[in-house]
């Protein structure tokens, strides 16, 4: 979408368009359904103008589950979308920030604004940069839409004076998309740019989203990085820069809000035999190297030194970790779990594994269980040695 049919889309005639496309069922918008209401409009709108209301009203029904109850009145085009951060975690960075001395923040690079709303929600005094104009128009259409402050620029992150901000934050675009992955090679504004606010001197009140990939030793000196989770997602890793950073490194769990820090990490802890309850930490925790603290919080210690599992005699309601309740040891070879399982009348099962070399979904195929009963098993290794565990979620 070009930012000339952005502004078309802002247009008391576009908005009376949005909002009666807006009423119809998904399935009306599309198919044999959507052309003919579309061929319809097109005697009394111009086709560009309707095409673009189709594409934006279904874009928006999509968006409501990582925009919330905003989405039906953002402006956004299917890559913005994918870009932008889900509300929950938008929101929690957002208010982490308008805790600390900053009042004023320049966004470079700030898409459609998710992040700039969020942060204009929190108080912040909020100024957005993109270098695309018609993300400008959308972000700038957004805080209008929603009756925020602030105003937003077409430039280049790397021209901006940022002496005029408090506090900078920074979601480079990644080729190839945001997964786990961390290629900084990709980023834009780039790595080297990023990593320049992160250690000047004297030190600025910079956040950086990144991806949940990112490897520790890529943060800088004095800088915290915080995995966030949110409904079990890993979704980023932020960086924090040194004037905002309270520890190293932060696993944060979302929506639920409760973080672990590297100052409650022990650090490593000896595994030992395993004990009533297990505990598999959420992917933050672990993805932080935070698994030592959970076993502190829950008063227990590792299976395996290198494996992201606990085991307590105690339990312990945390949304760190999930817990479960260790219900019998099974032989680990397979024929013989085979028989173990369907003795059991298991029909149902979940498999988790962690540290051995299994690929769930075939095991199950050869498993080919029947039974009634639904069942998790856990296939790991306990003190260096395959374990297959039956267990029950503790919810
Ligand atoms: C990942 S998106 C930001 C998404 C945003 N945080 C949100 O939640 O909606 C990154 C944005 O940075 C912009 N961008 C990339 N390089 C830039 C540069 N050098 N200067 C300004 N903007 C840039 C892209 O156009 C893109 O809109």
């Amino acid at each position: 979408m070009d930012a000339a049919t952005v502004r078309s889309l802002t247009t008391p005639a576009a908005r009376r368009l949005l909002a009666e496309l807006a009423g119809l069922p998904p399935s009306e918008l599309v198919g044999a359904p959507g052309l003919a209401r579309a061929s319809r409009l097109r005697r009394s709108h111009d086709a560009r103008l309707v095409a673009a209301a189709t594409t934006l009203v279904a874009l928006r029904q999509r968006a409501t589950a990582k925009l919330g109850a905003d989405a039906p009145h953002l402006l956004l085009d299917r890559t913005g979308l994918e870009q932008a951060t889900r509300f929950t975690v938008a929101s929690h960075r957002a208010a982490r920030l308008a805790h600390s001395d900053a009042a004023t923040v320049v966004d470079l690079g700030c898409g459609i604004g998710a992040d700039m709303v969020a942060m204009a929600r929190a108080g912040l005094r909020v100024t957005g940069v993109d270098r695309d104009p018609a993300r400008v128009a959308m972000a700038r259409a957004n805080l209008a839409a929603l009756a925020l402050p602030g105003q937003v620029l077409v430039a280049d992150a790397l021209d901006v004076d940022l002496s005029a901000y408090d506090a900078v934050f920074v979601d480079p675009a990644r080729r190839g998309g945001a997964g786990r992955s961390f290629d900084p090679a990709a980023w834009s504004p780039p790595w080297t740019f990023v990593q320049s606010l992160l250690t000047a001197e004297p030190a600025r009140h910079v956040v950086v989203k990144t991806a949940p990939g990112l490897p520790h030793a890529m943060v800088p000196p004095r800088v915290e990085a915080e995995w966030v989770s949110d409904g079990g997602d890993l979704v980023e890793a932020a960086l924090w820069g040194p004037p905002l950073a309270t520890a190293r490194r932060r696993a944060t769990v979302l929506p639920d809000g409760t973080t672990l820090t590297d100052v409650d990490d022990p650090g490593p802890l000896p595994a030992g035999p395993l004990l009533e309850h297990l505990y598999e930490p959420d992917d933050a925790v672990t993805r932080a190297g935070l698994v030592t603290a959970v076993a502190t919080l829950v008063g227990g210690r590792l299976v395996d030194e290198h494996l992201a599992y606990v085991t307590s005699d105690r339990l312990v309601a945390t949304p760190l970790a999930r817990a479960y309740r260790v219900v019998e040891v099974l032989p680990y070879r397979e024929r013989a779990l085979r028989a173990a399982l369907r003795a059991r009348d298991v029909g149902t099962l979940t498999i988790k594994k962690r540290g051995v070399d299994v690929v769930p979904e075939q095991l199950r195929r050869r498993l080919g269980l029947s039974g009634s009963v639904v069942a998790t098993l856990v296939l790991t290794r306990v003190e260096g040695r395959g374990t297959a565990l039956l267990v029950e979620p503790l919810d």
